[in-house]
């Protein structure tokens, strides 16, 4: 596949969806061709599975629900979306993908990293995003700035320790394999955010032609 697969990570208000519009209009100015799109979701169905996943609901969620639910909207996605895409040659830009699996499914909930390695390979097989972009900050800004957007949704409804193991588990991962992954210090002005993404967009046009 000749495109280029680059997700953006982080908990609750970390700027994910603020800074994927402003990486996006950067690369396109370049004339770059460029999908945008967001996970769970990113297709009429898989938006439908991220409606069960986001609802508060009487119904207690079991963990291995959940788990299932995001890696079906992931397969639906990916076979309708993200794969098209980049065997056409786009940059793909993806609000959360499977780090966030680790993360909210794996730090938050506990599951065993095992068990979703296994749904990693089966839903993905050989397919990792080329670059992985860590918005990092204290867990309660990231709250506080969600808190500010209205209702909140079944993951935020979590408590403080969850949010905990959410981050230390992007930065593990992120130390793990360090040339997949850029932390951004997202808790900097949203205008400081844009210039670290303006100092990484050389690379990500590197990473493009390369
Ligand atoms: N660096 C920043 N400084 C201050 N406010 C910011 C910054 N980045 C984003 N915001 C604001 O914080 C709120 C959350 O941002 P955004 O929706 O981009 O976060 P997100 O990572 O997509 O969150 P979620 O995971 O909940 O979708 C928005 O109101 C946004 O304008
Ligand atoms: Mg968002």
């Amino acid at each position: 596949m000749s495109g280029l697969f680059i997700t953006l990570e982080g908990p609750e208000g970390a700027g994910k969806s603020t800074n994927r519009e402003y990486l996006a209009a950067r690369l396109r100015e370049q004339g770059i061709d460029v999908l945008l799109t967001r996970e769970p979701g990113g297709t009429p169905l898989a938006e439908r599975v991220r409606e069960l996943l986001l609802a508060p609901s009487d119904e207690p969620m079991a963990s291995d629900t959940e788990l299932l639910l995001v890696f079906a909207a992931r397969a639906q996605h990916l076979a309708q979306v993200i794969v098209p895409a980049l065997e056409r040659g786009a940059v793909v830009l993806c609000d959360r993908f499977t780090d966030a699996t680790y993360a909210y499914q794996g730090g938050g909930r506990g599951l065993d990293v095992a068990r979703i390695a296994q749904l990693e390979e089966f839903v993905q097989g050989a397919l990792r995003p080329d670059l992985i972009l860590v918005f990092d900050l204290p867990v309660e800004v990231g709250l506080s700035r969600a808190a500010a957007r209205g209702r909140l949704d079944r993951f935020e409804q979590e408590g403080r320790s969850f949010f905990e193991a959410v981050r230390a588990t992007y930065l593990q991962r992120a130390e793990a394999t360090p040339a997949r992954y850029r932390i951004l210090d997202a808790s900097q002005s949203l205008e400081a955010v844009q210039r670290d993404l303006d100092a990484l967009l050389p690379q990500l046009l590197e990473l493009q032609r390369g």
